[in-house]
């Protein structure tokens, strides 16, 4: 049995002082419940000490939204995997479509990043998904399963196992359209069948794919629902204490 993951991108939101205030407020809502799911939430770099400082002891996890390819050297502005670990980060978000899209980020890049966060012992949250034009010519599968054999078949071992993989259709991201369940659930199996191609069986059985684009409170619980959908990954909705708890009851609604 897979445990759900509901992890809020709060992306360019968010500074020390609000990401805190936000952090004790899902804390809040969520301490002293039993949870059958992880939450976590990825603020931006320079908001993450202040989040694990109020994190402490809630159920709630930290990650990031990014990390550099290298882990250290001349390489101006980048934030390296050992000194996220070091603060306490235990997940990272990892080629998300604005990284492919504004930053130019390539999946040799994510490969790369993917390698350094699991040597450090954390976990990688893999983003990938189809474009519109892509979906309407018919070619959202091929796309993903492009996307997917750019990384998947190099993990090695127990690797496989600290990957977390969230399918984000760009469509549905921040533009309030949201796949139905039925078309979350054909790119989630599909998915999962290609994970079992690439690593095995085991491996697929076991990894969680979270959905990405336009979840909220009143959607969550029929998308999380849905058998291959083991969670969310969450923009909008993760900067309102109030909806990302919503979410995670929607998820908590599934398990119950
Ligand atoms: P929205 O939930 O705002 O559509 O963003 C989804 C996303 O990109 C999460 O990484």
């Amino acid at each position: 049995m897979r445990r759900y993951l509901v992890a809020g991108n709060w992306k360019l939101n968010m500074g020390p002082q609000a990401g805190r205030d936000l952090a004790a407020a899902v804390g809040e809502r969520l301490r002293g419940r039993t949870l059958h799911g992880d939450v976590l939430v990825c603020p931006p770099f320079v908001t993450i000490p202040a989040v694990a400082a109020v994190a402490q002891g809630d159920p709630v996890l930290l990650g990031a939204q990014n990390c550099a390819a290298h882990e250290q050297g001349a390489y101006t502005g980048e934030v390296a995997p050992g000194m996220l670990k070091e603060a306490g980060v235990q997940y990272v978000i990892i080629g998300h479509s604005e990284r492919r899209q504004y930053y130019g980020e390539t999946d040799a890049d994510f490969a790369a990043k993917i390698d350094l966060v699991h040597a450090q012992g954390m976990k990688a949250i893999f983003c990938y998904g189809e474009v519109l034009e892509e979906r309407k010519a018919g070619r959202a599968e091929e796309v993903v399963r492009a996307q997917l054999q750019a990384v998947l078949p190099r993990l090695e071992g127990p690797n496989a196992y600290n990957l977390v993989l969230a399918y984000e259709p760009v469509w549905a991201i921040g533009t309030g359209e949201t796949a139905t369940p039925e078309q979350a659930q054909q790119m989630h199996a599909f998915s999962r069948a290609l994970v079992a191609e690439m690593l095995g069986a085991d491996v697929a059985e076991n990894m969680r794919i979270l959905y990405g684009g336009s979840c909220k409170p009143g959607n969550a619980r029929e998308l999380i629902g849905q058998p291959d959908v083991d969670g969310g990954l969450i923009g909008g909705a993760s900067l309102k204490a109030e909806d990302f708890v919503g979410i995670v009851d929607g998820a908590e609604a599934v398990v119950g």
